[in-house]
C-alpha cells in the first residue's frame, strides 16, 4: 500500500492498518538498514516534542536514510503562522515560504502543528494544519495537529496487539485525567477512534464539562459500527472502570468552556481526584494495563506507583512510535512506495 499521506487512521481500512502494523513488526524483527538509503525526511516542529522528534530521526537512521529538523526554537528567522498580517514584528519568515522550502529539501515532510485552543470549531476542523497541508506537494505525515495524532494511534494499536489485549470484547476506558492546564483534544480524539476501529468496547469517562465533542463521538461510533465495537460516554467512573482491559488516561480541555482559560481552570480546580491510582483498578480485570501517550506529570495525572508498577506500558507505547513510523516511512519512500 503506497502512502502519500498519513493524517488520520480513519482514512484507512482496518486491513490497511493491520498491514502497517505487520510491516512495523517485520522491520523490528528483520532490520532493513538500506531500505531508505539516500532518502531525506524533513521535520517541522511548531510545538514541543520528545518522542516524535527522536523517534522519527531514529526511524530514518535505522532505515538508512537521513532527516533534518526545523523548529521556531532554533536559530532561524522566526516563523509567522498567521495569514494576512503585516510582518512588522519579530518573525521575518512566513510558513507559506518556509514549508515549501523545507519540503523541497526532503522526499517527505512531517509537520507537528498545534491547537490554537481558541475556537472549538477551528480545532475540530484542524484549520491550521489544513492550511499547511495545501503548501506541501511531497508525501506528508501529521506528527500531531489540533485534532489528529495518527502515529500515536498506530503505536498504541501495535502495543495492544503485542499485549494480546482482545479486540472483540476488549474493554477500553479512555479516562480524562487531571492537569493544571487545558490541553488539546488530539490524543483523546485519535485514541477514541483507534480503539473503536480496533473493534473494542470503548467507554469515555470524564467529569461534567469535559465531554468529547459530538463530531468526535459520532466519527468513533461510525468506526465501531464497521469494526463490531461500541462507543459510549459517562461521568460515572466507578461503573466505567468495571471489567476494563485498558485504562488509557489523557488530560484535555473543557469543551464546555473551550478557549476560556479562566472558566476551564475554575471547572478543573475541584477535579484533582481524577489522578489514576491503584484503587482505580479494584474492579477492572486483574491484568488491566495503564496506557498514556506521554509526557505525563507524575503525581498529577497518575501516581508514581501506577507508572512504576507492572500495569504501566507507557514506555512500550513510546518505543512502538518508532517501529510504527518506520512502516509509514517505508511505504512512503521505500520499497513499498
Ligand atoms: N506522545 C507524543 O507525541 O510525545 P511528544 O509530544 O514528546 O512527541
Amino acid at each position: 500500500m503506497p502512502l502519500k499521506e498519513f493524517n488520520d487512521l480513519a482514512d484507512f481500512q482496518i486491513p490497511e492498518v493491520e498491514a502497517l502494523i505487520r510491516l512495523a513488526t517485520r522491520l523490528q524483527q528483520h532490520p532493513e538498514p538500506q531500505a531508505l538509503a539516500g532518502k531525506v525526511l524533513a521535520l517541522l516542529f511548531l510545538s514541543p516534542s520528545l518522542r516524535t522528534l527522536s523517534s522519527f530521526q531514529a526511524a530514518m537512521i535505522r532505515l538508512g536514510g537521513g532527516s533534518f529538523v526545523i523548529s521556531p526554537d532554533m536559530s532561524i528567522h522566526g516563523l509567522e503562522t498567521r495569514s494576512g498580517i503585516v510582518m512588522d514584528g519579530v518573525a521575518a519568515e512566513h510558513l507559506r515560504e518556509a514549508i515549501p522550502v523545507i519540503s523541497s529539501y526532503g522526499d517527505a515532510l512531517g509537520i507537528r502543528a498545534f491547537a490554537n485552543r481558541a475556537k472549538l470549531e477551528d480545532d475540530l476542523a484542524d484549520r491550521e494544519y489544513a492550511v499547511m497541508r495545501t503548501l506541501v506537494k511531497k508525501p506528508l505525515i501529521n506528527m500531531e495537529s489540533a485534532i489528529q495524532h495518527p502515529c500515536q494511534s498506530l503505536a498504541d494499536w501495535k502495543t495492544m496487539d503485542e499485549l494480546k489485549v482482545p479486540r472483540k470484547g476488549g474493554k477500553f476506558v479512555l479516562s480524562w485525567a487531571w492537569h493544571p492546564k487545558a490541553l488539546p483534544l488530539a490524543v483523546p480524539s485519535a485514541t477514541l477512534h483507534m480503539a473503536a476501529m480496533r473493534g473494542m468496547d470503548v467507554t469515555v469517562v470524564r467529569p461534567e464539562g469535559f465531554e468529547l465533542p459530538q463530531a468526535i463521538m459520532d466519527k468513533a461510533r461510525k468506526a465501531a459500527t464497521q469494526s463490531g465495537g461500541s462507543v459510549r460516554e459517562t461521568a460515572d467512573r466507578r461503573e466505567a472502570l468495571e471489567g476494563a482491559h485498558i485504562i488509557y488516561a489523557k488530560e484535555w480541555s473543557s469543551t464546555r468552556h473551550y478557549g476560556d482559560r479562566v472558566a476551564d481552570a475554575k471547572l478543573r480546580e475541584e477535579l484533582q481526584d481524577w489522578r489514576v491510582d491503584d484503587p482505580w483498578f479494584t474492579t477492572t480485570r486483574p491484568d488491566c494495563r495503564f496506557m498514556h501517550c506521554l509526557p505525563v506529570r507524575r503525581g498529577v495525572a497518575v501516581t508514581d506507583r501506577v507508572l512504576d508498577g507492572p500495569r504501566s506500558v507507557v514506555v512500550h507505547e513510546a518505543e512502538n512510535r518508532m517501529w510504527g513510523q518506520m512502516a509509514v516511512l517505508y511505504q512512503m519512500m521505500g520499497p513499498g512506495a
